[in-house]
């Protein structure tokens, strides 16, 4: 009886959190904002959910649910920002988004040792891409686990080195936000085109870690598609997770330490995610040799470089810009999408504990940036499936200026 009972109890709790419905969420597009009204932002994006990064010149995009939108509108109003409704309902979009994956998943099975770019993976798809690399070309491709998330998936990358000695080496991570889903087929696209070419593995050794969040991903993808933090348990139970780049050992600032809900709560100490001291001190370890760090996010269009909490250039500013100006340029290339290049903080949104500033502050790698890839507009956080193809084209050019200008610099 009693376990009868139990799976009963398990079946309705499995089906009512089967899938987070956004149902009557909204999301609201302010007007550029200006520079007096950012000190106002930066408090409020501790306690709503902002897309994207927000600044002085740009937009702001903000997720609200049913209670909080006339919070944030009275907000807006008493500081005169004026605003629209980017989507009136995010349910639908929510569950088209899931339908249509579930649907491709279904037409579009890999086959072995081939990353799919015609939808969005899942975690378990991405780690067994790259375990069939490995397998299939030992002397080049080894895998690398970086840790374990609270909830057991594992942090996996992957080396990719034709063995020469004194290589420089360079680091791309994606998905440390875990519904930034548009991030990983970049990642996956670099790891193939590093395997086909073997003059990219005399440049330098290529360390790449497409899913840098897994419990945070899969949970996104199976129970929460806005799910950005990790997983790991905080006291309040209704909020889990920790902000995964506002948790490196650098700046780390710990804001209000009881305000678990925030999407930007940067955990009880720096580095208390396993998933971010992994990382972290594998970056250490290979500090050395490190000439270029990369953190993949979205979105914004944008090539940021430290720091984070001040627009105070750094000494190498210079050519942080020349750098993050040829990808720029090789990005808009390919179809026109204009990144921008700036300092973290110039829109005067200011972070903390970022990986990026983690890896140029304490890791003294010279090159260091969070890429902000495009974002899906009117059509929700990331672009349709159908468009991951055309960003990956965009981009890898964009990556490949990037390395170019720094081995040569
Ligand atoms: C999520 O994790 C569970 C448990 O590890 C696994 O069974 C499932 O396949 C994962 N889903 C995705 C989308 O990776
Ligand atoms: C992750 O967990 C496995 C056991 O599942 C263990 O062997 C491994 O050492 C752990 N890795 C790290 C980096 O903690
Ligand atoms: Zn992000």
């Amino acid at each position: 009886m009693r376990s009868l009972f139990s799976i009963v109890l398990l079946m309705v709790l499995g089906s009512a959190l089967a899938y987070k419905s956004y149902s009557g969420y909204q999301v609201l597009k302010s007007a550029p904002l200006t520079a007096a009204s950012m000190p106002y932002i930066n408090r409020l994006s501790k306690h709503f959910d902002f897309w994207g990064t927000p600044g002085v010149g740009r937009p702001a995009t903000v997720m609200v649910s049913p209670e909080q939108a006339p919070l944030v509108v009275a907000a807006f109003n008493r500081m005169r920002i004026s605003h629209e409704v980017l989507i009136p309902d995010l349910g639908p979009e929510v569950e088209r988004e899931r339908l249509e994956r579930e649907a491709l998943e279904v037409a579009h099975s890999m086959k072995p040792r081939e990353a799919v770019y015609d939808r969005y993976m899942s975690c378990q798809e991405i780690h067994h891409y790259m375990r069939d690399l490995s397998a299939a070309y030992p002397e080049i491709a080894t895998g690398i686990i970086f840790a374990n998330g609270t909830e057991g998936h594992k942090v996996k990358g992957i080396k990719i080195s034709n063995g020469n000695v004194g290589q420089k080496a360079l680091w791309f991570d994606c998905a440390i936000h875990a519904r930034e889903w548009i991030t990983p087929p970049v990642c996956l696209r670099i790891i193939d085109e590093v395997i086909a070419d073997p003059a990219l593995r005399d440049l330098a050794d290529w360390y790449i870690l497409p899913v840098a969040n897994p419990d945070g991903y899969n949970y996104s993808i199976t129970t929460d598609r806005f799910w950005r933090k990790t997983r790991s348990p905080n006291p309040d139970p209704d909020c889990p997770g920790t902000d995964p780049n506002r948790n490196f050992d650098f700046l780390w600032d710990a804001g209000n330490p009881t305000d678990y809900c925030s999407e930007v709560y940067p955990g009880t100490n720096a580095f208390s995610e396993p998933e971010v001291s992994g990382i972290g001190n594998f970056i250490l370890d290979i500090a050395d040799s490190l000439v270029l760090y990369v953190a993949i996010h979205s979105y914004g269009e944008q090539i940021l470089y430290p720091y984070g909490h001040t627009v105070e250039p750094v000494p190498n500013v210079d050519q942080l810009i020349a750098a993050g100006t040829a990808s720029a340029d090789a990005i808009a290339a390919v179809a026109g999408t204009t990144y921008t290049v700036e300092n973290s903080a110039s829109g005067l949104y200011f972070t903390y504990g970022a990986s990026d500033d983690f890896a140029y502050g304490r890791g003294a790698v010279q090159y260091a940036y969070t890429y902000e890839l495009s974002g899906g507009g009117s059509a929700g956080f990331d672009p349709p499936a159908s468009l991951i193809q055309p960003v990956v084209d965009e981009v890898w050019p964009g990556i490949k200026a990037l390395v170019d200008y720094v081995l040569a610099n």
